[in-house]
């Protein structure tokens, strides 16, 4: 191993425990890490030193990016991933901006009704758990085309930290140590090569390598696409799939390629946001929320009052109801954007907004439990050019599928779920869907994940995303507002509590210890049905300052750190 690589590790080590350096954040921090010019706020403290040492010998934000992404599939396999897919949107220094989107895909032999019996009933966990609910990945390829398109440092450079961790190894965290200790009878059910590798009780500070993905990696590194698409790993990857049973042939990693689309872009008073189009809903759905609110005064209604949660809920049901129903691959669906992110249009959405009054959800249609998952994850990362990227990756549930490529050693997502499988059944979200969001071969399934990038009078504010499944769109929502009407640093808006509905399940979700009690009786008055919960979302996020200055902002409800120069 090459000595610099010995001591970027080193390094990566220390800061990965050096919590002044790095600012770890709790619930209290009322201003996050504050940097001169460059910044990385990701879901794990090793990713985020080695996006930092990335732009430290030189490279920019989709460097860095490519790097972290590669890394969060070593010490963060709960979300990063490069069996599973995601988004990227970028802004670069001179405030052009585009998306890319290398989202999974269905098989070929996919079909709509894969997931029902004879009877036309949907069989349990098949969409969620083993090889029938893996999409064709995409994260690979979304990195290579990133990089190609924008990369400045040599690609094996940004490949090559995966590599050392995975062999090296690394301490896991104690939330990491739990999450493999409550995976591991799956594991052993689902796979057909047990992936011994996650096989011990783990405690906090053991060691894990990961040596099968090592290898893999360094097909990557050397042969780029066809490292993955092509040769071994796509053999080991088909192998998994006959020997389980799955659909992805060679036939559909030769057509997997990821996809640059125009950003969704909309206006709220002197912000611009900059945000993700379908397959994504996140993009649609943020801009429908805030055009729904803008013309509120939520200042003066307070931030987490009755009444401000009240009127969130309410456009949240309205624009989760367009979800469900208009939302899907517009490559096979044709998505009625302009009309949804017309202000004229969600302004008259909001005419039957009732001040002190529930709007019940059935009398649009009926739903679901939401279950919680976070297992998803967001990075932001600001160079020191100025250049930003928002990036939410995913392998969608806690260890997606939980299948592992035997040999290859890189778990898939069960990305499939997130299409309708039948129409009005909810998915592992909650989510209902119906036409839009069908399965179909080639197709992307419907996705929450909402990577954004805001200006302020035309110039860079905000670098920020979630994981969280449906309470993705409304985290970053709320996240949004605590910045531009409650003048909150970005670390009180990461920090403040959220609350979360969509529609269906018609109920307000609140993060425990959000809502006074006050509130809760005021909203349960106004007919609203309250259910409290854990955390919601997990954003990381970067600010700019008016005085050149970054702030960065780790979610204290994972072990997400910023980091920068
Ligand atoms: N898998 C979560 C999402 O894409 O919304």
């Amino acid at each position: 191993m090459q000595k610099s690589i010995l001591t970027l590790l080193a390094t990566l080590l220390l800061f990965s425990c050096n919590t002044t350096e790095s600012s770890k954040n709790n619930y209290v921090s009322k201003t996050g890490l504050i940097t001169e010019k460059a910044m990385v706020v990701t879901a794990h403290p090793i990713a985020s030193n080695v996006g930092k040492a990335i732009l430290a010998k030189g490279g920019n934000a989709v460097d860095a990016a490519v790097a972290v992404q590669f890394s969060l599939a070593v010490v963060f396999p709960f979300a990063g991933n490069i069996g599973g897919g995601g988004f990227m949107v970028y802004r670069n220094k001179d405030g052009n901006a585009t998306t890319l989107d290398f989202r999974e895909m269905a098989p070929a032999k996919a079909h709509r009704d894969m997931y029902l019996d004879s009877a036309g009933n949907v069989i349990k966990d098949l969409s969620i758990r083993g090889h029938l609910a893996v999409g064709v990945p995409g994260s690979v390829d979304g990195m290579i085309e990133a990089h190609k398109k924008y990369g400045s440092l040599p690609w094996a450079e940004l490949v090559q930290p995966a590599i050392d961790l995975a062999t090296i190894g690394f301490p896991v965290t104690k939330r990491e140590a739990d999450g493999f200790n409550r995976i591991r009878e799956s594991l052993e059910q689902l796979n057909t090569i047990v992936p011994t590798q996650f096989f011990k009780e783990w405690n906090e500070g053991d060691t894990i390598t990961h040596l099968e993905l090592a290898s893999t990696f360094v097909r990557i590194r050397d042969e780029g696409r066809a490292g993955f698409y092509e040769g071994e790993t796509a053999q080991f990857l088909i192998e998994e799939m006959e020997r389980g049973e799955g659909l992805i042939s060679q036939e559909d990693l030769d057509n997997y390629h990821s996809i640059w689309r125009n950003p969704v872009t909309s206006s709220y008073k002197n912000y611009n946001i900059i945000t993700m189009p379908p397959p994504s809903s996140g993009g649609i759905a943020l801009t429908q929320l805030l055009q729904s609110v803008e013309s509120f005064d939520l200042k003066n209604m307070g931030h987490n009052s009755a009444n401000y949660v009240h009127l969130l809920t309410e456009a949240e049901r309205r624009v989760y109801a367009d979800r469900a129903e208009y939302l899907g691959d517009m490559d096979f669906y044709n998505v009625p954007i302009k009309q949804l992110t017309t202000p004229a249009y969600n302004k008259e959405r909001m005419e039957s907004y009732h001040p002190s009054k529930a709007t019940p959800s059935d009398s649009i249609g009926s739903g679901n439990i939401l279950l919680e998952s976070d297992q998803t994850t967001h990075f932001s990362i600001v160079d020191a050019e100025g250049n930003a990227v928002a990036i939410t990756t995913t392998l969608n549930g806690a260890f997606g599928s939980r299948v592992v490529v035997g040999k290859a050693g890189f778990i898939l997502n069960n990305e499939m779920d997130d299409f309708s499988i039948k129409p009005g059944v909810p998915n592992m979200f909650g989510l209902v869907g119906g036409e839009a969001n069908a399965i179909a071969p080639g197709k992307r399934m419907l996705s929450s994940m909402t990577p954004t990038i805001v200006e302020h009078n035309g110039k860079l504010l905000m670098v920020l995303g979630s994981p969280g499944g449906a309470t993705i769109i409304t985290s970053v929502y709320q996240t949004f507002l605590n910045v531009a009407e409650f003048d909150m640093t970005m670390q009180e808006a990461v920090n403040a509590q959220r609350t979360h509905s969509q529609w269906l399940p018609d109920v307000i979700m609140y993060e425990r210890g959000a809502l006074s009690e006050e509130v809760i009786k005021k909203l349960e008055d106004m007919g609203h049905k309250m259910l409290d919960r854990g955390n919601i979302g997990r954003v990381d996020a970067v600010k700019a300052l008016e005085n050149g200055k970054l702030e960065g902002g780790a979610d204290p409800r994972g072990d997400d750190l910023a980091v920068g120069f």
